[in-house]
């Protein structure tokens, strides 16, 4: 057997094996046959060469259109991020006010069925809210406030929310929250969106299952600790998730149901959020029988800023006198409704000038205003309360939008004052107002 090259530019590529008779193999092959041998071999060098520049070129166009189609899809989505933050703005306002009214309406109203058409007004204002809060963090990413909490707590917030629809759909709901869970380190309304994110997917789904069998409908939600991490699992009953999807449920914009039921952003928000908090979302899928989605934490971050969550106990804040900020915006009437409902002495005034005219004369507590009053916008109020009242600098609670751009966010955020995103409920601003007192109260 006698062997020619395969050479393309001065390099062997491969070679070509041929048999030959007993004769050329003793060495006696003619220099002709051998030329035109070797012709040959450079022609095949050359059309494989060629065969692989092309796969090369296909291979680089594939990637350029892959990387092409990643340009347009971020472009697009950044133009949807752009509209749909327009949106939820407009939608937020009005959105706080319709549940911050029917909470007060709920405890006022006796008659059952007035108070079960308020409770449906309210869960569906916040899951409306939710999905204003998801459409938010889609279009821009805030980085995680985090705070010490109780993990089932954010459960049991999330699941309030959901609590009402669950059982008129009769899904029965098993709890089993473990009692030795130590405070964990999280964003709160993060966590909430995470968890309420699931149980939304789990209530759908077992709406879908309610249709095609009579099989009893439940969700199963359980919180534990072990071994340095916490876990939160979600079981539904449902259909679970059929195996060629559940590749993708984590892709934003995936969605197997109808238009206007889901946008396919649940779960991409959620796998951001607990990959930010150094977390895990595990899937265990049983086709047909239902699913579970498991949530996992690291407990970690121990003895930072407990101040809050031991502070909102003792002291009676009943009486304490709050000074609103209001130039006849929507949200600020229904917090004046509220506050005095919790026992504060609360006066309004309508713009930052009357604010500060206000205090050369009177003494408050705390006060209450939006970052967005006409005639000081921004953080303009609040520099003339450090230049001429530095004391109430301090006692200030800002209601802002949870789309202020970034640098206004951390602009605010490095006064250290109290900031309640919208929207908010009736217990959030409860909460905010007496976190904010007893900041004040110390100063
Ligand atoms: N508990 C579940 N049971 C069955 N399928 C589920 C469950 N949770 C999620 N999925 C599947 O994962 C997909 C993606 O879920 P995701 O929450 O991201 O979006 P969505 O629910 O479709 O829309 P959105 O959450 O924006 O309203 C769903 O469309 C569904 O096919
Ligand atoms: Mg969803």
């Amino acid at each position: 057997m006698i062997g020619i090259p395969l050479m393309v530019k001065g390099k062997a590529i491969g070679v070509i094996g041929l048999f030959c008779p007993k004769s050329v193999e003793a060495g006696r092959i003619q220099q002709e046959r051998l030329d035109f041998l070797t012709t040959i071999a450079s022609q095949v060098a050359i059309a494989i060469d060629n065969v692989k520049l092309y796969q090369d070129l296909e291979q680089k166009v594939t990637e350029l259109r892959r990387l092409q189609g990643q340009l347009i899809q971020t472009e697009k989505l950044s133009a949807i991020g752009e509209l749909v933050s327009g949106v939820a703005h407009e939608i937020n306002n009005p959105l706080t006010s319709v549940v911050g009214f029917t909470q007060l309406l709920l405890e006022t109203t006796e008659n059952p069925r007035d108070r079960e058409f308020l409770e449906k007004i309210f869960s569906e204002a916040m899951s409306c809210s939710e999905i204003i809060r998801n459409l938010l963090t889609f279009a821009r990413r805030h980085p995680a406030e985090k705070s010490y909490n109780n993990i089932n707590d954010i459960i049991r917030k999330a699941l309030e929310l959901k609590r009402y629809q669950l059982e008129t759909d009769g899904v029965e709901i098993i709890e089993n929250l473990s009692d030795s869970i130590p405070p964990i380190w999280v964003d709160p309304h993060q966590m909430q969106q995470v968890f309420f994110n699931i149980i939304h997917n789990a209530h759908q789904a077992l709406l879908e299952k309610k249709k095609l069998s009579t099989s009893p409908l439940r969700l199963t939600i359980a919180s534990e600790s072990r071994n340095g991490l916490v876990s939160i699992s979600f079981h539904d009953t449902g259909q679970g998730i059929l195996p060629d999807v559940l590749p993708k449920v984590f892709e934003p914009f995936f969605t197997t149901k109808e238009v206007g039921v889901g946008t396919g952003l649940g779960l991409s928000i959620s796998y951001g959020i607990v990959k930010e908090h150094g977390g895990e979302i595990l899937i265990e899928n049983l086709f047909g029988e239902g699913v579970t989605f498991i949530v996992t934490f690291p407990i970690n971050g121990q003895g930072r800023d407990r101040r809050v969550a031991e502070g909102a106990k003792g002291g009676s804040y009943a009486g304490r006198r709050i000074l609103i900020v209001d130039d006849s915006n929507a949200a600020l009437e229904m917090c004046t409704y509220i506050l005095r409902s919790e026992g504060f002495r609360v006066e309004g005034v309508e713009s930052g000038r009357a604010a500060l005219e206000r205090l050369r004369s009177e003494d408050y507590d705390l006060i209450l205003t939006d970052l967005g009053i006409a005639d000081m916008p921004g953080l303009a109020f609040h520099d003339a309360l450090l230049k001429e009242y530095p004391v109430m600098a301090e006692k200030i609670l800002f209601l802002a939008e949870e789309r202020i751009n970034p640098e206004a966010r951390r602009l605010l955020e490095e006064r250290k004052v109290e900031i309640l995103y919208r929207p908010f409920g009736m217990t959030a601003l409860k909460e905010a107002v007496y976190r904010s007192l007893i900041t004040s109260l110390k100063a």
